[in-house]
């Protein structure tokens, strides 16, 4: 069996994926290409408006709003109810990502950072855990980020979150070992999506910049931003994260991490080689 085969104990009708994060971005990307593989999607996402958009490109649509304890039980009951109890993989995905300096960031936007991205995903896998365990198979993979390893100014918020999830991610690994249950976590750096238009709503929303020590730097990115968006040269389409994904969840022996995008390469590289001192001075360069 190669590399790529399916792990021979699950047939057809049990590789049903369930995504978060649909609506757009790396998550709508990941269910239409899982669908032209075989697999069988449940695409989610949190408003009634997108999960028709959904359903009308022909995918099985579900509501997950990863606030809602509520919405996730609820979601992965319809699920089960039509796999007849069975799920192959879950991609923790949706989310968003709150900027702004540490000392500007109201406790209820950090709140809000870890209910989607940590207590959400959180929920969701707690449940989905036991399910696969009863089956004796199943992949859960997560879309952290570079973010996950490397600490960057003005993106406290979103580096703890991402950071948080790798500690919880590398601990459940570890406790599913033998269990025929799969981690692995993806990596991305700047990916194509809404995630920045949305990041920068929810800067406007929470950030009082008028009234920061960092104001000049507030007044320099939005005025880059607005210049000349925010494409880095390394930037590149989510197809470069469902590509992983695939790995993940096809492969025998999906790997524990997947590195997406030149930046997130070379950071891991260099935190791995340089002293603490010497890696601040790069990461305080990045706008
Ligand atoms: N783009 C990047 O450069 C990049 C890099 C590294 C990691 N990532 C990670 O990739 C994942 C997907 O982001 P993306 O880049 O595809 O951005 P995106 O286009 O903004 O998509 C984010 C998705 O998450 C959903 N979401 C937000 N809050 C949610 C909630 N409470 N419940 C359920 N879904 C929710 C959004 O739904 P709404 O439309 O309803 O808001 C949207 O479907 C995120 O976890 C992000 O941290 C992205």
């Amino acid at each position: 069996m190669t590399d790529n085969d399916h792990d021979s104990s699950a047939t057809a009708n049990q590789r049903a994926v369930l995504i978060t994060g649909c609506s757009s971005g790396i998550g709508l990307h990941a269910a239409l290409e899982l669908r032209k593989h075989g697999y069988r999607v449940f695409a989610t996402a949190r408003k009634t408006a997108d999960v028709e958009k959904l359903t009308a490109q022909g995918l099985t649509a579900l509501q997950l709003d990863l606030d809602d304890a509520q919405s996730i039980g609820n979601s992965l009951a319809q699920v089960l109810d039509e796999t007849g109890g069975k799920l192959y993989g879950l991609f923790n995905n949706g989310g968003f990502g709150q900027s702004g300096a540490v000392e500007d960031l109201p406790t209820e936007a950090l709140r809000a950072q870890f209910e989607t991205l940590f207590f959400g995903w959180h929920e969701l896998t707690r449940q989905v855990v036991p399910v696969m365990r009863r089956q004796g198979y199943g992949r859960i993979v997560q879309n952290s980020s570079v973010l996950g390893f490397a600490a960057m100014p003005y993106r406290g918020a979103y580096n703890s979150v991402k950071f948080a999830i790798e500690g919880l991610s590398d601990t459940l690994r570890l406790e599913l070992r033998g269990s025929g249950v799969y981690v692995s976590i993806i990596q991305p750096g700047p990916i194509r999506t809404r995630f920045r238009a949305n990041g920068l709503q929810k800067f406007h929303d929470n950030i009082n910049h008028q009234d920061s020590a960092h104001r000049a730097y507030y007044e320099a990115t939005l005025a880059r931003l607005q210049a000349s968006g925010d494409a880095s040269r390394f930037t590149l389409g989510p197809e470069a994260v469902t590509e992983k994904l695939l790995h993940a969840l096809n492969s025998n022996s999906p790997k524990l991490r997947y590195r997406v995008t030149t930046p997130t390469i070379a950071f891991s590289i260099a935190k791995r080689l340089l002293p603490g001192f010497l890696l601040d001075k790069i990461l305080a360069t990045i706008p």
